[in-house]
């Protein structure tokens, strides 16, 4: 299989996960019950698509600390992703903190993830 492939799809998926959010956000609450479930679905698919590139990196390298740092941080992103999201489900209405969490964590989250396989594709050479 083209080396590739999953990196990119991967990347197709995270878009997607943006692209339905911000489409998510537009309707307003009450969200509409389809886009909401595209959005989780799509969005823990990029997560676990994106664990199991960079899992598969991972082997390929004896990974120094700055790559197992940014790995940590990549994870405890999407942690924050996820659980702000959550959040913003609930039928009562959440503090302005979670909502800009939830806006400001997919750009670092995918920064983190960019950096992360850059740092294992440093370290190969
Ligand atoms: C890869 C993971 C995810 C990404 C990249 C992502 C991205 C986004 C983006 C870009 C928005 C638009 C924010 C804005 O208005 O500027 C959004 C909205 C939203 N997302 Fe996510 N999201 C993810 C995961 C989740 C999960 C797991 C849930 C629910 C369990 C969720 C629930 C929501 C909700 C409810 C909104 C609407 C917020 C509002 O307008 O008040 N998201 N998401």
């Amino acid at each position: 299989m083209n080396i590739m492939l999953k990196p990119a799809g991967t990347g197709f998926l995270f878009l997607l996960a943006i692209g339905t959010g911000f489409w998510l956000s537009s309707q307003g609450k009450p969200f509409h019950t389809a886009v909401l479930t595209v959005h989780k679905l799509v969005a823990l698919a990029s997560a676990v698509a994106a664990f199991i590139v960079v899992r598969g990196l991972f082997k390929t390298v004896d990974p120094s600390t700055a790559v197992i740092a940014m790995a940590v941080i990549t994870g405890l992103l999407m942690v924050a992703l996820f659980v702000s999201g959550a959040l913003l489900t609930l039928d009562s209405p959440v503090s302005d903190i979670i909502a800009t969490i939830h806006k400001v964590t997919p750009t670092l989250t995918l920064v983190a993830v960019v950096a992360t396989i850059y740092l294992i594709g440093k370290s190969n050479h």
